[in-house]
C-alpha cells in the first residue's frame, strides 16, 4: 500500500472529489480525516470506507474558520501521530454566464478570494506539522487557469492559486513539504445529481470533446492521481501539477 501509517485531511471530504480522493487514500492505507460542515455527508463516505476494511474519521469543520481549522489538524496530530496529508477541495459560490465586465465585482473577486482564504488557512495549519515531521504533501485541487469565457473570477482563482501553490512549495521545500496541484478538466461522473439529465450528458460530452483522449477524467482517476502524488512514489515532485485533463490542457 502506498500511503500506510499517513495521515490526511481532507476538507470537503464529503464532496464528489474529496470523496473519491478519501476512498482512494483510505485504500492505501492512510486514515482520512475527512473534514465539512454536514456530518452526516461526511459519515456516508466515513462508512463506505470502513466497509472497504479502510480508517476514517470525521470532524465538522468550517474551512474558513482559522480556529475551528488549526484546532482539528492540531489535533489530529496530536491523537494519530503525525499530519502528512492537507488536500482541500471545498466548494464555492461560483458565478457564470456572464463577461467579467458585466458583473458585479463583489460575486467576481468571491471566486478568487475564497479559495486563495481556505488554501490559506487550512495550509497555515497544516504547515507546522509538516515542518516538525520533516515531510508532508499538500494538495490543491484545479489548476492552470486555462481563460473561458463567461467563467467569471473561476479560472482566475486557479490561477490564482497555483501562484499561491508555488510560493508555497518555495518556501517549504527545503523542509520536506511538497506542494502540488491536480490540474483537472472537469469529471463528469462529480455533476450534480440534482442537474437534468440532459443537462448532464450535455456538460460531460463537452468535457469530453475537449480532450485527446475522447474520454474525461473519473472520479476513480481522480483519486489514483492523488495517491501518486501524495505518495513517495512521487518524492521528486514539488512546485509542479499533475496534468489529469485527460489532454484537455497540452502542456
Ligand atoms: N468536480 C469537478 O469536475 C471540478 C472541476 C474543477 C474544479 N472543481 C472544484 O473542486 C471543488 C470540489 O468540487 P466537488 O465537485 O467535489 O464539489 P461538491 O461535491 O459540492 O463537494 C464540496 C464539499 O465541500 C464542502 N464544503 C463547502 N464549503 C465548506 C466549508 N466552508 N468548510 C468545509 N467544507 C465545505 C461541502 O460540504 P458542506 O457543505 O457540508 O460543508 C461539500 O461536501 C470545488 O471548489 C470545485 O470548484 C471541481
Amino acid at each position: 500500500m502506498l500511503l500506510e501509517g499517513k495521515n490526511a485531511v481532507i476538507y470537503g471530504g464529503g464532496g464528489a472529489i474529496g470523496g473519491a480522493v478519501a476512498r482512494a487514500f483510505a485504500r492505501e492505507g492512510a486514515t482520512a480525516h475527512l473534514v465539512g460542515r454536514t456530518l452526516p455527508t461526511l459519515e456516508t463516505v466515513a462508512e463506505d470506507i470502513r466497509a472497504a476494511g479502510g480508517t476514517a474519521e470525521t470532524a465538522q469543520v468550517d474551512a474558513f474558520d482559522q480556529k475551528q481549522v488549526v484546532d482539528h489538524a492540531d489535533s489530529v496530530a496530536a491523537r494519530a501521530g503525525s499530519l502528512d496529508i492537507s488536500f482541500n477541495v471545498i466548494s464555492h459560490p461560483d458565478h457564470f454566464g456572464k463577461p467579467v465586465v458585466d458583473m458585479a465585482y463583489e460575486d467576481f473577486e468571491q471566486s478568487v478570494t475564497r479559495r486563495l482564504r481556505t488554501l490559506w488557512i487550512t495550509t497555515h495549519a497544516a504547515a507546522p506539522h509538516m515542518i516538525a515531521q520533516g515531510a508532508g504533501v499538500v494538495l490543491t485541487y484545479g489548476g492552470y487557469g486555462n481563460p473561458m469565457a463567461n467563467h467569471g473570477g473561476f479560472q482566475v482563482a486557479f490561477g490564482a492559486i497555483e501562484a499561491l501553490r508555488r510560493t508555497l512549495a518555495c518556501e517549504l521545500g527545503r523542509q520536506g513539504v511538497r506542494v502540488l496541484t491536480l490540474q483537472t478538466g472537469g469529471i463528469p461522473e462529480s455533476i450534480s445529481d440534482d442537474t437534468p439529465e440532459k443537462t448532464r450528458a450535455a456538460i460531460a460530452k463537452s468535457i469530453e470533446d475537449l480532450t485527446l483522449l475522447g474520454r474525461a477524467a473519473s472520479l476513480a482517476d481522480v483519486g489514483n492521481a492523488a495517491v501518486f502524488a501524495a505518495s513517495d512514489w512521487s518524492r521528486a515532485l514539488t512546485a509542479t501539477k499533475l496534468n489529469i485533463t485527460a489532454g484537455t490542457i497540452v502542456d
